[in-house]
């Protein structure tokens, strides 16, 4: 234990303790991530006051839920990713790299959400001139919604207090501080004490809090992973840089489902909800060129058609290179070694690049065989035909094996009008609804590379 303040060595990603400086983390294994931070007694949980109320202990049969139990964000894609809105009384970290549009979604969320009581928007960022900028550009006419720039975690605790607002936004954690911890703001401990004071006033009152978070790689500034742990609900806003599509991903969530996405896409009013993202996704599909092949995943209920481009072609040092785009990088080298294994096709004088279009990064094995073909179309400079979509997980003998949901899959295969599905041999035995596309099994990878002409 370190001695009260002496000074520990804290991980910026992760918020590992160590007494010592490390080069690399070895609880998140990040590099370069160790800050110097003095250690002071936290105040919020001091047991200094005697008057505070105790909790009594109650039977959980007898515990009546109230009423109005989850605020709707008038976001329909925000909802689904909380399961229905966000819980009264509960908080909820959001984060995201800078210049997402964490701020964005949080000012859309407050036109429309059903709070009863007033919006505080806390900004240690924006100005209120700033905020009111993009208010209107967003259109927001809530009268409901209040503003206040504070950086100081004890005058914002009044501000609330004051305001009775029953719905307070956080942003960002990172440039709030309080004066009893010594570090800057955004460090590990200052960051860590900010939200513990604004969970303790969140579950006292009952108020609904966001807290906004950023995602950085600048080492001075700890990242909300610091602080998942701590809260009820963790959302990330992801997305490319250079790409306007944006995914809202439910990481942690105490009260429903964490696999549930959301989409977005960042226009200039704001960001749009994107109701039917498959057929946006391939939407730019030019014919079908070699290398081309849908896939189907899964991203928490909702199936979304994908296109998985590969490009194969000769290497010209003498190491083949692999680059994976939107996949996970030994995925890709691991069912290159299965096709070259299995299905005899050498691609060791042959760099690949796979490519899953539209900046989106999944990581499901139901997308493997859909990575072989892509793979063997290119190599082979046979193009598979355009109302075709593969669907498999694969395994190191090429055998195709089953993958969850496939009913889903398939059907949203149907509902874009594709023709023709390739599943799982062991899917398609225990598959229970009729379909109208043709679906063909298959056991392993040479079926498939047969039926599409590759083999
Ligand atoms: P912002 O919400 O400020 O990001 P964050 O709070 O995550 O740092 O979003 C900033 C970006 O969003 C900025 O680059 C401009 C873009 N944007 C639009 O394209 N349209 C809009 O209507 C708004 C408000 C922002
Ligand atoms: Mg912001």
């Amino acid at each position: 234990m370190a001695k009260k303040n002496s000074t520990v060595f804290v991980c910026n990603e992760c918020g590992y303790e160590s007494p010592k400086w490390l080069g690399k983390c070895p609880a998140c294994g990040e590099w370069n991530s160790f800050f110097e931070e003095k250690v002071v007694g936290s105040t919020s949980s001091s047991s200094k006051d005697k008057s505070k109320p105790k909790a009594e202990i109650i039977k959980l049969n007898e515990v009546e839920k109230k009423e109005t139990y989850r605020l709707k964000t008038g976001v329909e894609e925000l909802d689904r990713v909380l399961g229905g809105g966000f819980v009264q009384g509960s908080l909820t970290l959001l984060g995201g790299e800078p210049g997402i549009g964490k701020s964005t979604l949080i000012l859309q969320i407050c036109d429309n959400v059903k709070v009863d009581g007033k919006i505080l928007y806390v900004s240690g960022e924006e100005s209120a001139e700033q905020i009111k900028i993009r208010a209107d550009r967003l259109g927001i006419k809530n009268d409901n919604v209040l503003f206040l720039a504070e950086t100081d975690i004890d005058n914002v605790d009044i501000a609330i207090e004051k305001s009775g607002a029953k719905f307070v936004i956080i942003d960002s954690v990172q440039t709030m501080y309080s004066e009893d911890i010594t570090s800057a703001p955004g460090s590990v401990s200052q960051v860590r004490e900010i939200t513990a004071r604004i969970m303790k006033m969140c579950k006292q009152t009952g108020i609904t809090t966001i807290i906004i978070g950023h995602v950085t790689k600048d080492g001075n500034i700890a990242g909300p992973r610091v602080l998942e742990h701590m809260v009820d609900t963790v959302l990330y806003l992801e997305g490319e840089r250079y790409f306007s599509y944006r995914i809202l991903r439910g990481v942690k969530n105490r009260f429903g489902s964490t696999n549930e996405i959301g989409m977005f896409e960042m226009q200039s009013e704001g960001l749009v909800e994107i109701k039917n993202p498959s057929e946006l996704l391939i939407s730019e599909r030019d014919g079908n060129p070699a290398g081309s092949v849908i896939v189907v995943s899964l991203e928490g209920t909702r199936a979304l058609i994908l296109e998985m481009q590969a490009l194969a072609t000769q290497t010209v040092f003498g190491m083949p290179r692999r680059n994976a785009n939107g996949i996970d990088y030994n995925r890709l080298t691991l069912l290159m070694a299965v096709l070259e294994k299995r299905a005899g096709m050498n691609f060791s004088s042959q760099d690949v690049y796979i490519n899953l279009v539209g900046g989106i990064k999944v990581n499901e094995p139901a997308l493997d065989l859909g990575i072989i073909i892509a793979a063997a179309s290119s190599f082979k400079n046979v193009s598979i035909k355009e109302d075709v979509v593969v669907i498999g997980e694969v395994g190191l003998t090429g055998e195709v094996r089953s993958v969850n949901m496939i009913e889903k899959r398939i059907k949203e295969a149907e509902k874009l009008g594709y023709k023709t599905c390739i599943i799982p041999e062991s899917n398609k035995k225990l598959l229970k609804e009729k379909f109208k596309l043709d679906i063909i099994g298959v056991k392993n990878i040479i079926d498939a590379m047969k039926y599409l002409g590759l083999k």
